[in-house]
């Protein structure tokens, strides 16, 4: 497995890869991988002949009291992971790589980025979307697969290839959750295991979701109103949002059909007296 650190080795890895008639996956992330990344490398290499991860801890997608500093770090852990998957390549610039002396560009995807996340993030979705633009750039991908925990995200990545014309096959992969239900994340390290209870509040209100829709209750305010008042019956939790909204305008909805998601923020308490903020969400009806 290659290890590339400048945008130009890896456009040079890419371009060898190209002219010897082989397609290549790219699964994008922050690295502390778990078993969610290890499975979206997995899925990748079903898709292509060759799979290159990058991990690259994106500053501009943080804002200024979000958890840059705290994000999960560990470079050989990830190596020693991902030496065991089937990937050819991982790019891990550093940032001043990524974004040289005189960085003045960014993309915005307009309307996707104001829902769900854009409201309490206004800064995230534009490092998002230019970040992956130059990924796309840089790595030339011919697919790019993502989680559907980060729900959003992928609906705006969707949007910009459609919009950019960007010739890359964009794959969503279901969330892997750990035993009782907590969907994985690199920031689930931050948690508090004494406080666990607070955490599993986001997969338990989306089961309560689930059953509530199935005896009919399908009025989005009273669905909301449940689901609000059974996350901050677990200590240790204050909301973000707790919106159902459609699949692909994320616009909120009045009353829940087959289209609606259920999307959760919710901040926790975590270790150090640090709070985390985790993010769910689901399908209420079957499809
Ligand atoms: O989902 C992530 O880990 C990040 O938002 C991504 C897509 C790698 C961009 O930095």
């Amino acid at each position: 497995m290659d290890i590339l650190r400048s945008p130009e080795e890896m456009q040079a890895w890419s371009r060898a890869r190209t002219r010897e008639n082989k397609t290549i996956a790219l699964v994008p992330t922050m690295g502390f991988f778990h078993e969610g990344h290890l499975s979206l490398m997995r899925r990748a290499a079903e898709l292509a002949d060759t799979v290159v991860v990058s991990l690259f801890v994106n500053p501009t997608q943080f804002g200024p009291n979000e958890d840059l500093d705290r994000y999960p770090r560990d470079f050989e852990r990830d190596m020693a992971l991902v030496r065991q998957e089937p990937v050819s390549a991982v790019f891990a610039p550093t940032p001043e790589q990524m974004y040289g002396q005189g960085f003045q560009t960014e993309v915005r995807v307009l309307q996707l980025a104001t829902h769900l996340c854009g409201r309490s993030r206004p800064v995230h979705f534009a490092g998002v979307a230019t970040v992956v633009t130059k990924l796309f750039n840089i790595v030339r991908p011919d697919t790019a697969v993502f989680g559907e925990k980060d729900f959003q995200q992928l609906a705006l990545i969707r949007r910009l290839v459609a919009d950019l014309n960007i010739p890359v096959r964009i794959v969503g992969h279901p969330i892997v959750r750990e035993a009782d239900g907590l969907a994985m994340s690199s920031r689930n390290a931050n948690l508090n295991p004494a406080n666990r209870a607070a955490a599993l509040s986001l997969s338990s209100a989306l089961r309560l979701a689930r059953a509530e829709a199935a005896r009919d209750v399908r009025d989005a305010a009273e669905l909301t109103r449940t689901l609000t008042s059974h996350i901050l019956s677990h200590a240790g939790t204050a909301i973000d949002y707790v919106s159902l909204v459609d699949c692909d305008s994320l616009e909120a909805v009045a009353a829940v059909d087959e289209r609606t998601v259920l999307a959760l923020a919710v901040h926790v308490d975590g270790k150090a007296g640090n709070r985390v903020r985790l993010i769910d969400n689901g399908f209420i009806l079957p499809r």
